[in-house]
């Protein structure tokens, strides 16, 4: 008994581990649970009374030889581990950088900016915060003018001659009064109305306005250039033209695209007639040029406007506008860029 105590304390003395996962194997063997040390314990009880005190000796050596033995790798590890300073090692793997997302509005709106910007419209923006000239005076819409309810509006609580604006209308009227035709412009930004928040309809949207004034400007142009947007945008051409009213153009008419009817979602968002309504326009009513003071009997245009935000639900079939100011990772995550 004795000399097989001896034994296994001159192995404990050679070992000398390779890595981490020799000294647990070396742990295991001998102070585990069902180990050389556990074992050797309840053989004590076997040994003559006259060997017990060196059995006894010698068994504990070799435990503490052991827990020394695996002291002394776990401190060579940690200082070798320092020794490679704050930066680690640096053969790892490294950690995979998250990418961050472009919203689909900021998308959507980048792509019609960029559409436009090939036929020579400029960017332009104006103030969330307007006054009563800006979003409905300027635009033909004075006072008591019926077609202001169709808005319904946020006034600032201090002052009723300033809003938040209804729609992206109001930096035509700011561009033509600092600008001089020929203009091409068109203008994105946040919009506000009063309106109960619904999966279709929120109280702050998007909107593109676009602008075009010069010498003999026709509805035609407006049409043709309507056409090349969509076509751009949407991959066809095909766009009907409704009469329409707006206060600001005279003639006006809203704008349908031809989406199809493959599938079923197609049907759901036209109402099965395959058409899409996607802006409103018209020629700048001749009395918002002279607001605005631009000659009429010498220039002409035409204006329109589109909400960004029906137009990203469209193209992502997206089926809820609050989910766009949610700011729920979730979704956004959804839009990172694939390589
Ligand atoms: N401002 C209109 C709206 O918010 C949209 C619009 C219609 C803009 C016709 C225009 C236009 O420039 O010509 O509903």
């Amino acid at each position: 008994m004795l000399d097989q105590l001896q034994k296994h304390l001159d192995q404990v003395a050679e070992f000398t581990p390779e890595n981490a996962a020799a000294v647990e194997e070396f742990r295991i063997q001998y102070l585990g649970k069902k180990g050389v040390l556990a074992a050797l314990f309840a053989d004590f009880k076997n040994i003559p009374n006259d060997q017990k005190k060196e059995y006894g000796q010698k068994l504990n050596e070799l435990k503490e030889r052991c827990a020394e033995k695996i002291e002394g790798f776990k401190s060579q590890a940690s200082g070798q581990s320092a020794k490679l300073g704050s930066l680690g090692d640096l053969t790892r793997p490294g950690y995979p950088l998250p990418m961050g997302a472009i919203h689909p509005i900021s998308e959507v709106k980048n792509r019609i900016v960029e559409i436009f910007s090939r036929i020579g419209f400029n960017v332009s923006e104006g103030p969330e915060m307007e006054d009563d000239w800006h979003n409905f005076t300027a635009l033909n819409l004075p006072e008591y003018h019926p077609a202001r309810d169709m808005q319904d509006t946020f006034f600032l609580q201090t002052d009723p001659d300033w809003m938040l604006r209804t729609h992206t209308s109001s930096v035509q009227v700011r561009y033509m009064e600092t600008h001089q035709p020929p203009i091409r412009t068109i203008s994105p930004g946040r919009v506000y109305r009063n309106e109960a928040i619904s999966a279709r309809s929120h109280c702050f949207f998007h909107q593109i306005e676009g602008l075009y004034i010069d010498k003999n400007v026709s509805f035609a142009d407006l049409k043709q250039t309507l056409a090349y947007f969509t076509n751009a945008l949407f991959g066809t051409s095909k766009i009907r033209m409704r009469p329409s009213y707006f206060p600001f153009t005279e003639p006006s008419a809203e704008v349908d695209v031809y989406w199809g009817l493959e599938t079923e979602t197609d049907y759901k968002m036209t109402k099965g007639t395959g058409w899409l309504e996607i802006m409103g326009c018209g020629m700048v009513d001749p009395e918002v040029l002279k607001n605005c003071g631009i000659d009429p009997e010498e220039y002409s245009g035409f204006a329109f406007g589109m909400g960004i935000d029906r137009i990203a639900l469209l193209l992502h079939q997206i089926s809820d506008i609050r989910l766009l100011s949610e700011n729920d990772l979730r979704f956004l995550e959804q839009f990172q860029p694939r390589f």
